[in-house]
C-alpha cells in the first residue's frame, strides 16, 4: 500500500520557517528556531553527535517523522543549504529527490543518502520518491517554496509543525501564496512540550 505524502517543519510564531538570507542560516535565529530538537537523543545519534540526549515527546516525534520515512523531496534551495552544513553522511539514510532546473548527476553519501537531481517538474519528483518509499511515507522536506508548489497542487496528504516560541519578522514564510480557496485543513493532534508546540493537520480539498 501506498504511504503518504507530509511534510514537517519548525515553524515561528509568526509563520517563518527560516531566516532570509542563506548568511544567517546557521546564526542565533535558526538555533532559536531549532532548539527542541538538538538536545535530543535522535537528532545526536542521527547525525553521530555522540551518546546521551534528551528522551521524551520532542525525542519521540523526531525519531518517528525518521521513522515513517521512505524518501524525500527537496528544493534545491534546502539542498544547497545542506550540501554546505550537513557531515559527510547525510542526515536522511534513504534517496532524497531534489527538484531543480539544473541538471546534475546523482550524489551519493555514505549511510545510504543518494540525492537524485529531478529537472521535470514536482509531480515526477514525487513519483520518484513514491517508487523509491515503497510503503513507507514521502517526506516534502522543504524548503517553503517548494511545500508550497505541493500543498497547492493537492499532493499533500497531512503535515507537522513544530511551532516554536520565537519572532522572526522576516525570512521565509511557509505559507506566503497558498491556495487558501483549495485547501482546507482537519485537526489531528496538538501536543504542546516544554519548548514547543507540535501541530498535525489532515489537508483535504475544499
Ligand atoms: N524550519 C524548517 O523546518 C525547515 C525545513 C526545511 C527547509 N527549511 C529552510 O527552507 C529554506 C529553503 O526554502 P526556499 O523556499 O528558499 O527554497 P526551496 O523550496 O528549498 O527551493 C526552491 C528552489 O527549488 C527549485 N525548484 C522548486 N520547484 C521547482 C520546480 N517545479 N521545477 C524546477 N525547480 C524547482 C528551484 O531552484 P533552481 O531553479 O535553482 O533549480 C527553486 O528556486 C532553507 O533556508 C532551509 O533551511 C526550513
Amino acid at each position: 500500500m501506498a504511504g503518504k505524502v507530509f511534510f514537517s517543519v519548525t515553524m515561528s510564531l509568526d509563520g517563518f520557517i527560516a531566516p532570509g538570507s542563506l548568511g544567517e542560516l546557521m546564526g542565533r535565529q535558526w538555533m532559536e528556531l531549532q532548539r527542541w530538537v538538538f538536545p535530543t537523543r535522535f537528532f545526536r545519534e542521527n547525525l553521530k553527535l555522540g551518546g546521551g540526549g534528551e528522551e521524551g515527546r520532542d525525542n519521540d516525534v523526531a525519531r518517528e517523522t525518521f521513522e515513517r520515512t521512505g524518501a524525500s523531496v527537496m528544493g534545491k534551495r534546502m539542498f544547497d543549504a545542506g550540501e554546505q552544513m550537513w557531515p559527510e553522511e547525510a542526515p536522511f539514510h534513504t534517496p532524497v529527490f531534489v527538484v531543480t532546473h539544473e541538471e546534475r548527476d546523482p550524489w551519493e553519501r555514505p549511510g545510504g543518502t543518494t540525492f537524485h537531481f529531478v529537472d521535470d517538474g514536482i509531480q515526477t519528483a514525487l513519483d520518484q520518491a513514491r517508487h523509491a518509499a515503497g510503503d513507507r511515507d514521502v517526506r516534502i522536506a522543504g524548503g517553503g517554496a517548494t511545500i508550497l508548489e505541493y500543498v497547492n497542487a493537492g499532493l499533500v496528504d497531512e503535515f507537522s509543525i513544530a511551532l516554536s516560541p520565537v519572532l522572526f519578522g522576516s525570512g521565509i514564510r511557509l505559507f506566503e501564496g497558498v491556495d487558501a480557496g483549495r485547501v482546507a485543513l482537519e485537526p489531528v493532534r496538538a501536543e504542546p512540550t516544554q519548548r514547543v508546540t507540535h501541530l498535525t493537520y489532515a489537508v483535504r480539498e475544499r
